[in-house]
């Protein structure tokens, strides 16, 4: 009998989006973890995207960056042809729902037409030999809509998005079901709940007001600041990919959470102590920062995920209570100025002026 061990083939893999908030950490994982996988990140590196998040992973062997558009069909198929790649694990995206209401087409573009031309590009390149092939596709729990005080999304839930944002990522999500039931793709979906974290760009909740208490600065809260939403420790979400990634179902959906439920009003309490510590300020000090302002419209009241599916039979669960979370967040973007300095500069400038100032 051989005692030789069963070689494992090399996976190559297309991450796209890679260079983003939640993408870095996913490339991060897998260079590190699978030193025998090769990474592709694809990315624009729109506003979003930044080439600092990565820089501890740039020079590793097994990983390589490629600068693309995913709506470059001609682009993508060259891809395709150069790396033939075994899966694709799909980030690329717009993603806030507040400059979705601003500009929702440039939404339609890269989230619904960018994910079928990728879903297109694979199929051609896979359907002679589908076998070991894979296209994963990460999306939010946003595609649900919005629950009343009581219940849970589940993987049953049916969709009803209500912004350009959450419907643009719907309509991804049923292009990448589409394929699976037309052109038997091998297609997972995750659809997880508000990630927070190291290089979260700063116009999301969270490291927006963490920069505005340190500059003293208001912090907007919209409406009464009653909304809800369920936050996951972006490495855990990193890890929830992974394990779905390699051990979930071909054809299902997970859905990943945190069984995190937070009002955004208590969030922005919560950070306004932590860093009245952190920065030697009177107990209450930032909290008086605190700015109620006009609602976002059409703004989704809650979101709560079940993830019962994904922890029952995949076994995976949130790592973090979210205090001890959001401490390292505060500590990290305080030890990382530079890297916010650089993201807060020029464009950024306009966006918070087109959004809290001039509105
Ligand atoms: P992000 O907005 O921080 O970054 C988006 C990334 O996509 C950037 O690197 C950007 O350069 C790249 N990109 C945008 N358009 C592109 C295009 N046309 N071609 C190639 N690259 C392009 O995103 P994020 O918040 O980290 O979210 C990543 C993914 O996870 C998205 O698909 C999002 O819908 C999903 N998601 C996010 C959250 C969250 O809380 N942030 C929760 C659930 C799901
Ligand atoms: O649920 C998953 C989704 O979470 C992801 O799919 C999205 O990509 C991600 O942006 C996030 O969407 P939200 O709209 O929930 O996140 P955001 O950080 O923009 O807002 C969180 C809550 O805080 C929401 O109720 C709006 C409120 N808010 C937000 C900002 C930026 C404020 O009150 N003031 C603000 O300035």
């Amino acid at each position: 009998m051989s005692t030789q061990s069963k070689t494992i083939p090399p996976k190559i893999i297309m991450v796209t989006g890679g260079a983003c908030f939640i993408g870095s950490h996913v490339v991060r994982l897998l260079v590190n973890k699978y030193p025998g996988y090769h990474i592709v990140n694809l990315d624009a590196l729109t506003y979003a995207g930044n080439m600092a998040n990565l820089k501890d992973v740039g020079k590793a062997p097994n990983y390589t960056f490629e600068k693309g558009d995913i709506t470059d069909e001609a682009r993508i198929r060259e891809l395709f042809e150069q790396y033939h790649f075994d899966a694709v694990i799909h980030l690329a995206a717009e993603s806030h729902v507040d400059r979705s209401i601003m500009d929702p087409l440039a939404f339609v573009k890269t989230n619904v037409l960018g994910t079928a031309i990728l879903l297109h590009a694979a199929h051609a390149a896979w359907k002679k030999d589908p076998a070991g092939k894979l296209f994963y596709h990460v999306s939010t729990d946003e595609v649900y809509g919005s629950l009343g005080k009581e219940g849970f999304f589940t993987e049953e839930t049916p969709y009803d998005p209500r912004s350009p944002y959450s419907a643009s990522k719907a309509s991804s999500d049923h292009f990448v079901m589409a394929w699976y039931h037309t052109y038997g793709m091998p297609v997972i979906l995750s659809n997880c709940s508000n990630n927070y974290g190291s290089n979260h760009f700063p116009e999301k909740l969270i490291p927006l007001m963490i920069n505005n208490i340190l500059h003293h600065k208001p912090l907007p809260v919209y409406g009464k600041g009653e909304n809800v939403r369920d936050w996951l420790f972006v490495e855990d979400h990193a890890r929830a990919i992974d394990t779905i990634f390699h051990h979930g179902k071909t054809g299902e959906k997970y859905n990943i959470g945190g069984f995190n439920e937070w009002k955004n009003i208590d969030i922005v309490n919560l950070l306004c102590g932590i860093m009245d510590k952190k920065l030697g300020r009177t107990p209450g000090e930032s909290a008086q920062l605190i700015t109620y302002v006009k609602d976002r419209p059409g703004h989704d009241l809650r979101y709560a995920i079940d993830a019962t599916k994904l922890n029952k039979e995949l076994g995976w669960k949130p790592s973090l209570q979210f205090e001890e979370g959001l401490e390292k967040t505060v500590d990290w973007y305080l030890a990382n100025q530079d890297w916010v300095k650089a993201v807060t500069s020029g464009d950024y400038q306009n966006y918070y002026a087109e959004q809290y100032v001039k509105r």
